[in-house]
């Protein structure tokens, strides 16, 4: 029997807040610190490991975030959700994402249909469309073939796929599976469809609108631009676009499309491996590759089963950023990835993460009395070192920080200066800053002095594959959900972002008044 109970009743967390904090510099510091980075590692899927040695921790702090994660259910609710029951209660829906890439528990029914047989028959469907396109049996009008794809869609429509494909894009280029290039347009701003339809031979391409509610604004009125950029260029645009949608959308029956690929009970911010992401990444790569991703996102929701914390990467990540955030009281995350692949990848996590736990009420929609969901954001490294790294290591704020790190590049071409390859540079860099930041550096000129004591995971691979990525990502969402489960929140609606959608279209009626009409003449709407 589950319990949904806030995090401060629970008498585990009381414990957890008084156990004693960890000293990381001196944990972190001479053979301390060699032995913690053997042993507090733990394996993820497809050859990642994750490494959470310069984290605050220590015996017993873990012993205490097994005790949580036994009080708070964390096992139980996860099988809760992948067996079917109302997890979303906000809009009163199943989360299925994890049947995208596999059958975690029991078979789950819904509308009439196998969950999971249905998501496979998309899968099926799209591996077919995305192969007719390639060999040239669904063509352009003129019976040429498509050359590019543009996804339409915005935020969860947008972030994942689009982190995918950049980070996908140079390995398929070097591993011959690159079929085709993806182009992505996004914002409402004129400039961004502008931009992306100036850069592309329109009468070849293939555009994949992305909707799950079919009304969204900025997608809507980006079909548009794009629909009159066809008719200008001599073109049927039915000819030129297939959807994305929930089977209840109104984009799903629609003749304006080729074909339209289904993925209910799938939130946005979690979609990247239904039709979402399914679409856009097998026209691009081909299906193996978009198969291989979802294969080791899988594995690793498998790992995220076990009922041993210790063995559980994700649960742990997840305890770990509880205890910053509600003991030791950190206010943001930082996502370093240091591969260029994943530049968009902190940007993803930021809707991820932050839309999905940025609540102040819990489950039951009573206001919940500590911190939840912390502020997200990121950059590659090394980029990010010569930017917002100064404030990370000698601010007056702690941000507790997570690396990603590859030993080996994807393209493989490499030069070797002052004895070291660039590859090698970048690991270099890696290590070293984790180092700083645990321990830090005395110096007599406090404005040299580096305190340390920040504390940093990293996950490591051999190199960034599609099923490297796919582990990635269902470590993230899979620590996203334990958090949330944690802190008693419903990780899966986003009513706040709906107040701005409804006053921006009383802007667009001329139904303002007060400082909104103030401000929307001066913008001179
Ligand atoms: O406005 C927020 C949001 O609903 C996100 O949760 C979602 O990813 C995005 O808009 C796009 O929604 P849709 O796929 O329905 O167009």
């Amino acid at each position: 029997m589950v319990t949904w109970n806030n995090l401060n009743t629970l008498a585990s967390f009381q414990t957890l807040s008084e156990t004693e904090r960890v000293d990381l510099v001196s944990a972190m510091t001479g053979e301390n610190g060699a032995e913690r980075v053997k042993n507090y590692s733990i394996p993820m899927a497809a050859g990642l490991a994750y490494n959470y040695a310069a984290k605050q921790v220590d015996e017993k702090v873990l012993d205490a975030l097994v005790k949580l994660a036994e009080e708070a259910q964390l096992g139980e609710k996860f099988a809760a959700l992948y067996n079917g029951e109302v997890i979303n209660t906000g809009e009163k829906r199943l989360v299925l994402h994890h049947m995208t890439r596999g059958q975690l528990g029991e078979a789950v029914e819904a509308d009439g249909v196998d969950k999971r047989a249905f998501y496979v028959e998309q899968q099926e469907r799209i591996a077919e469309f995305a192969n007719k396109v390639h060999n040239g049996e669904i063509t352009n009008a003129a019976g040429e073939k498509f050359t590019t794809v543009v996804q339409i869609g915005i935020g969860g429509s947008d972030l994942g796929p689009r982190a995918m494909y950049l980070a996908l894009e140079n390995w398929a280029k070097k591993n011959d599976t690159f079929k085709m290039e993806a182009k992505f347009i996004s914002n409402v701003d004129p400039d961004d469809a502008a931009a992306v339809l100036n850069s592309i031979d329109v009468a070849h391409s293939i555009f994949v609108l992305v909707s799950k509610s079919g009304t969204t604004l900025e997608t809507l009125t980006n079909e548009s631009f794009v629909k009159d950029a066809l008719k200008n260029a001599g073109l049927d645009a039915s000819k030129h676009m297939i959807a994305v949608t929930s089977e209840t959308s109104p984009l799903a029956k629609s003749d304006d499309y080729l074909a339209a690929f289904f993925m209910d009970y799938i939130g946005g911010r979690y979609s990247s491996t239904s039709a979402v992401g399914g679409a856009v990444l097998s026209l691009a790569f081909g299906p193996e590759v978009f198969a291989a991703f979802l294969k080791g996102a899988a594995e690793e929701d498998k790992l995220s089963l076990n009922q041993d914390v210790l063995q559980n990467p994700a649960m742990l990540d997840a305890l770990i950023g509880v205890y910053e955030r509600n003991v030791l009281g950190y206010p943001s995350t930082a996502i370093l990835p240091y591969s260029q692949a994943l530049s968009r990848f902190p940007a993803h996590l930021q809707q991820l993460d932050m839309e999905s736990n940025g609540k102040s009420v819990n489950r039951f929609g009573e206001p919940v009395d500590y911190p939840t969901g912390p502020v997200i954001f990121g950059e590659p490294g090394t980029n990010g070192q010569h930017s917002f790294y100064q404030l990370l290591h000698q601010g007056t704020d702690i941000v507790p920080l997570q690396f990603i790190g590859f030993k080996n590049s994807q393209i493989g071409t490499d030069v070797v200066i002052q004895d070291s390859t660039s590859q090698q540079k970048l690991c270099a860099n890696v290590a070293a800053q984790i180092v700083a930041f645990a321990c830090g550096k005395a110096d007599e000129n406090k404005n040299k002095n580096f305190e340390g004591g920040r504390p940093s995971s990293i996950i490591i691979g051999e190199a960034l594959t599609p099923e490297a990525l796919g582990a990635l990502l269902a470590h993230f969402e899979n620590k996203v959900m334990f958090q949330g489960f944690v802190w008693n929140v419903n990780s899966f609606d986003q009513e706040g972002v709906q107040l701005g959608k409804v006053l921006a279209k009383r802007v667009l009626a001329h139904e303002t008044d007060g400082a909104l009409k103030v401000f929307s003449d001066l913008l001179n709407i």
